[in-house]
């Protein structure tokens, strides 16, 4: 696939920002990551559509990126089109006495819907509190807390497949798990969804929120991180193996284990993503000499090539 020549097919219709040979690290909040030939910004369900039309006839490699909070992107360079949903940040309410139906774009994120139900007074997503990234990657990754999830307030998921056909799903027509959904098998884009919070008083859920938030301040969330590299081995902590097994403070280039909660690995400066991967190699394999455990990653690398 040539890059130019693809780009200016698609400029032809396409509403979005298109730009060429772009860095990706600073689309994530680890901020390490190679450049993409082509990155595009869809503004409008049609920009997808013309998008969708334009790969059944090229045949270019696509990447969905959302808000960059979940992954570590390879120092590669991706041959193909990446897709960076944050303009897709549509948002509208339905309310009734005790609920209120929200339509949310995948790009909005996740902290505008939790301060919304915080200014209005509904319950259901208190735990998000603090959680970076967008609407779109929570509900592929079925992000949370521990005992809570984003699941538990979705009524149903829009998505757009490869050929570009819309489908919407119920969430009982869908599989749920810790940290992870159906939807990641699907080779499918999210690109909304519906959310059902309870009607609540503001300072009930104001008061939720700040018991979240201080769990949360033991986290180094001032940093340059993925949040939580590691999945927590069932009834286990994998913060607390790691810590144990004495990975606080190791270090490869400029990826750090957090000194402050050990299932944090920072970009302390200039890290590379082969830093921060020799050093998840590094933890595996002192946590499994130590304890037995083998952690398995939270966060999805983004393999370009
Ligand atoms: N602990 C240590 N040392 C550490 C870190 C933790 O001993 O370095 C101990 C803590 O003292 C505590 C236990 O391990 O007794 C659990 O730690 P914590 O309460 O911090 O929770 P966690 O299981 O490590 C989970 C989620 C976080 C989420 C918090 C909210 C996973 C993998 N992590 O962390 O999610 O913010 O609960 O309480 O499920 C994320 O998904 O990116 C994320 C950070």
């Amino acid at each position: 696939m040539e890059s130019r020549y693809l780009s200016t097919i698609l400029e032809k219709h396409f509403i979005g920002p298109i730009k060429l040979d772009i860095s990706l690290g600073p689309l994530t909040t680890l901020g390490v990551g190679g450049k993409a030939d082509i990155c595009l910004w869809p503004a409008t369900a049609e920009d997808l559509a013309y998008l969708y039309h334009i790969k059944a006839q090229e045949a270019f490699p696509l990447y969905i990126l959302g808000g960059g909070s979940n992954v570590i992107i390879s120092d590669k360079t991706l041959h193909g089109v990446v897709l960076c949903t944050r303009y897709m940040s549509s948002f509208s309410v339905e309310r009734q006495s005790d609920k209120a139906y929200i339509e949310v774009g995948a790009g909005l994120p996740l902290s505008h819907l939790v301060a919304w139900s915080h200014r209005y007074g509904f319950s259901g997503l208190e735990f998000a509190i603090g959680i970076p990234g967008t609407v779109g990657g929570a509900v592929v990754g079925n992000a949370g807390v521990k005992g809570e999830a984003v699941s538990q307030a979705i009524l149903w998921v829009e998505t757009v497949d490869g050929e570009g056909h819309v489908c919407r799903w119920k969430k009982e027509d869908l599989e749920w798990g810790y940290r992870t959904s159906e939807l990641r098998d699907k080779d499918v884009f999210v690109s909304s969804c519906g959310i059902e919070l309870r009607a609540e008083s503001i300072e009930l859920v104001e008061a939720k929120m700040n018991e979240h938030w201080i769990k949360r301040s033991s986290q180094p969330y001032h940093y340059k991180s993925a949040g939580c590299i590691f999945k927590n081995p069932e009834g286990e902590s994998a913060g607390r193996l790691l810590d144990i097994s004495g990975c606080k403070g190791l270090r490869v280039g400029d990826a750090i284990v957090s000194e402050a909660h050990a299932n944090f690995i920072l970009n302390a400066g200039q890290a590379t993503a082969a830093d921060i991967l020799a050093l998840i190699e590094k933890c595996r394999k002192i946590v499994m000499e130590r304890t037995g455990y083998m952690l398995e990653l939270e966060v999805r690398i983004f393999e370009l090539g």
